[in-house]
């Protein structure tokens, strides 16, 4: 079997066919359902105690800070209602030790010290004026209009039982500190901020997705509300907006203190990450099963598993591993490289990273999809460079390529059926006006044609089709977790809960 042919052979392991997709739909409707009417299900569906998307019209000066994956970001943003914001930032990478470390507060205190230096960098005037103060979450000593309203976006599954309380259900995208499960995460950040005495109120907890819904629906006035807000980055997931009386386990509870019932209306925050961990419908290959019992959370986030950047130059790096162990398959195997000028054997250096768990990055993915070109130079250059090859031939590029491209159409198509799922469940499509879905995220950002793979996917879709795929808008919402989360520590502030 040649080289090419035994590349094919692995990318078609991963097709994901029309009929596949049409019944992960069902069961995504189905799972949708379960979740609305009670907890603990396979999609969480966790009411977010947002009850209104924005106008354009929103003002004021606010904070928000972001933890979600490898960087954690402070901003503070100025929302001048107009649909237009400033906003200033800092990126601060977690450092590795402190996502499995042993207390929550070696992390949440470390989140506290950068909120810190970042008013002292950039709001230095307010810091000062009001440096002396005990605590910004109840203790006399200061005035109300010097305490930032913060949002928080915490970019895991939480149950939330207001607008800023919400304990952590659990740990996703290979963060691991079992002392913070179950605890409320805004009280694990306001106690480290009181204490270095910062003029700052936890407000809001926020989902990214949730932040990427109410920034896209700020910054698109005028035009049709948006719909969903979605994640295609590091990990995945969707918030979208729910009739309030849908969301049964919330009204069953006859409580409607920790929210504004009026509008009719509850965002909710799918967590579609863990979409069928029972594996009823998910496609599952020899791959995904071995990225599953290696990980840190086996048998859960099996959705984010095979849709979401962590995990897709894994699972592409595991089949090129099996490709290499295969002695019927020569993937870097050739005694004269093709076209390669230095004409040497090609060989995997001791240490490579592609034979390293975790060891490719989706960014890979990005490099493979980009490079068309004839001998597939960008390809070999990063197998060089980045991943110890010595003198990998056109044909091994090629043949990485084949398989890293099935790996992300099949992300792409997963992440179909969660759009679908949100836009069937809404019944907008039987109304005429466009649907709008904010997307964001590395893979919507860096891997090319990863949206047009998602909107050939909906073509498919029963109850979709070309006509339905023709109405839905997907566009990039960029600054969920800054200009989102001060939207809602605004709405959280309106409310008086903060
Ligand atoms: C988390 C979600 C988050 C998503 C995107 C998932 O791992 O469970 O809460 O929205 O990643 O960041």
């Amino acid at each position: 079997m040649s080289l090419a042919e035994a590349a094919k052979r692995v990318a078609a392991e991963f097709e994901y066919p029309a009929v596949e997709v049409n019944r992960g739909v069902k069961e995504f409707l189905k799972e949708m359902e379960e979740g609305l009417e009670k907890d603990g299900t396979s999609l969480s569906q966790i009411p977010t105690y947002v009850t209104a998307v924005p106008d354009g019209t929103e003002k004021g000066l606010y904070m928000a800070v972001d933890l979600g994956g490898t960087n954690f970001r402070v901003c503070s943003i100025r929302l001048h209602g107009n649909s237009t914001f400033s906003l200033t930032q800092s990126k601060i990478p977690i450092p590795q030790s402190l996502m499995t470390a042993p207390a929550a507060h070696d992390l949440f205190a470390f989140l506290a010290q950068q909120i810190g230096l970042f008013l002292e960098e950039h709001h230095g005037e307010h810091y000062e004026g009001v440096r002396s103060c005990k605590s910004a979450s109840g203790a006399p000593g200061y005035k109300n209009e010097e305490i930032f309203n913060l949002g928080f976006t915490f970019s895991f599954p939480v149950q939330q039982s207001g607008i800023n309380r919400g304990t952590l259900i659990r740990w996703t995208k290979g963060f691991d500190i079992p002392d913070a499960i179950g605890k409320d995460v805004c009280k694990l950040l306001q106690d480290e901020i009181d204490a270095l005495h910062l003029p700052v109120r936890v407000a809001a907890l926020v989902n990214d997705t949730v932040g990427t819904l109410m920034a896209r629906s700020y910054t698109a006035p005028g035009k049709t509300t948006t719909l969903l807000g979605s994640i295609f980055g590091t990990g995945t997931n969707g918030a979208y907006v729910e009739r309030l009386d849908a969301v049964k386990k919330l009204v069953a509870k006859k409580d409607t203190s920790g929210y504004d019932p009026s509008t009719g209306l509850m965002i909710v925050n799918t967590e579609w990450g863990s979409f069928d961990n029972a594996l009823t419908v998910l496609p599952d290959t020899p791959y995904d099963r071995a990225l599953d019992a290696g990980s840190v959370n086996p048998g859960i986030q099996m959705f984010e598993k095979r849709v979401s950047g962590m995990f897709l130059g894994e699972i592409l790096r595991r089949a090129l591993v099996a490709m290499i162990a295969d002695p019927e398959v020569a993937l870097f195997a050739s005694a004269h490289s093709g076209t390669n000028e230095l004409s040497s054997t090609t060989s995997i250096y001791k240490g490579s990273k592609l034979l390293e768990t975790w060891g490719v990055g989706s960014d890979f993915l990005s490099v493979c999809q980009t490079d068309d070109s004839a001998g597939h130079g960008s390809i070999r250059q990063t197998l060089v460079n980045q991943y110890g090859l010595h003198a990998p031939s056109a044909g091994d590029a090629a043949a990485v390529k084949t398989v890293a491209a099935a790996v992300g159409r099949r992300a792409a198509r997963l992440a179909a059926v969660a759009i679908a799922g949100v836009v069937l469940k809404s019944g907008r499509l039987e109304g005429t006006d466009e649907i709008d879905v904010g997307v964001d995220g590395s893979l919507v950002e860096f891997y090319p044609g990863f949206v047009e793979e998602i909107r050939a996917a909906l073509d498919e879709v029963e109850g979709v089709g070309e006509e339905g795929e023709r109405r839905i808008r997907i566009g990039i919402a960029k600054d969920g977790s800054g200009v989102g989360a001060a939207l809602i520590a605004l709405v959280a502030g309106r409310l008086g809960e903060s």
